[in-house]
């Protein structure tokens, strides 16, 4: 039977790659950065340039699909996804380590029917690696496999999680009193990328056991949502129930023992929803 997406996924790595060329070419010129939501959750021109050139290379070809992008929300698009097909796009994971020159940035490009994830395409475009998931037909970087870690011990893995951008100090505590917790466990270790794409695709690709954050939207997760899955791993959201991609929490991790553990230590705050509507204050 045709695979009635193959052509959209197809089509998501072709502006993928031309999307990491822009962003690539932007690092060695001098950017100008401005602050959304607080002085430390930046943009550039780039990620705006990047999302605008995205769409509208989707919708040439896709005229009648949905969107979802972070930097169209951020000027006032809506932020629902419905059962239509509805690509959800960030142009820029790690619009920080952009503007550092921090070699850890992705183009993330989800796609989801029926409120389904039916690809993913994560380009951590620094490093070239393509990384790229199809419901059912598994995960790949660089066209190579992808497989998840088989650990089932909490004590012998690396968790991967970021401090996001809220500088609330009750927020700021609770994110280090959740990675104390899980550091003394003891973990052999924590990390963060500073893209939850890249994060996600690490625990694909085996070498970081678990991701978990609290304050992630939904464009930066659907696209490697997809890719985890496909490399065998699992979903789950704080309190352990299913992830719910439009509630800013999550758990990725390469197996469901390691999830629920990480899900039973954390304290798992709400946090405002993506899809809340406009004017909703927490
Ligand atoms: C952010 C990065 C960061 C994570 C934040 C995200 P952005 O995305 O993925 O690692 O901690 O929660 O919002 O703003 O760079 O696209
Ligand atoms: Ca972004």
């Amino acid at each position: 039977m045709p695979d009635l997406w193959q052509d959209a996924m197809d089509h998501a790595v072709a502006v993928a790659k031309k999307a990491g060329e822009i962003i690539r070419d932007a690092l060695q010129n001098d950017m100008k950065v401005m602050c959304k939501s607080s002085s430390v959750d930046l943009v550039t021109k780039t990620d705006q340039k990047v999302e605008q050139l995205i769409i509208a290379s989707v919708k040439e070809k896709f005229p009648e699909h949905g969107f979802i992008g972070e930097e169209s929300v951020a000027d006032g698009q809506p932020c629902v996804l419905s059962d239509s097909p509805t690509w959800i796009v960030d142009p820029v994971d790690g619009t920080t380590n952009f503007v550092h020159g921090y070699p850890f940035v992705a183009v993330c490009i989800g796609f989801a029917v029926n409120k389904k994830l039916e690809f993913g395409v994560v380009y951590s475009c620094i490093e070239d690696k393509m990384y790229t998931a199809r419901r059912g037909k598994g995960a790949f970087c660089n066209g190579e496999s992808l497989q998840v870690s088989d650990q089932k011990d909490i004590n012998q893995s690396i968790i991967a999680t970021e401090f996001g951008s809220d500088r609330d100090p009750e927020v700021v505590e609770k994110i280090f009193s959740n990675m104390r917790k899980i550091l003394c466990l003891p973990v052999h270790g924590m990390r963060g990328a500073g893209s939850a794409a890249i994060n996600m695709c690490l625990v694909a690709s085996g070498c970081v056991e678990a991701y978990y954050e609290i304050g992630v939207h939904c464009w930066d997760v659907a696209a490697a949502a997809v890719i985890v899955e496909e490399a065998g791993g699992v979903l789950m959201d704080l309190e352990g129930g299913p992830m719910d991609l439009m509630s800013r929490r999550i758990i990725a991790a390469n197996n469901k023992t390691i999830a629920e553990r990480i899900s039973k230590e954390i304290e798992a705050y709400p946090a405002l929803r993506d899809d809340a509507p406009p004017g909703t204050t927490e």
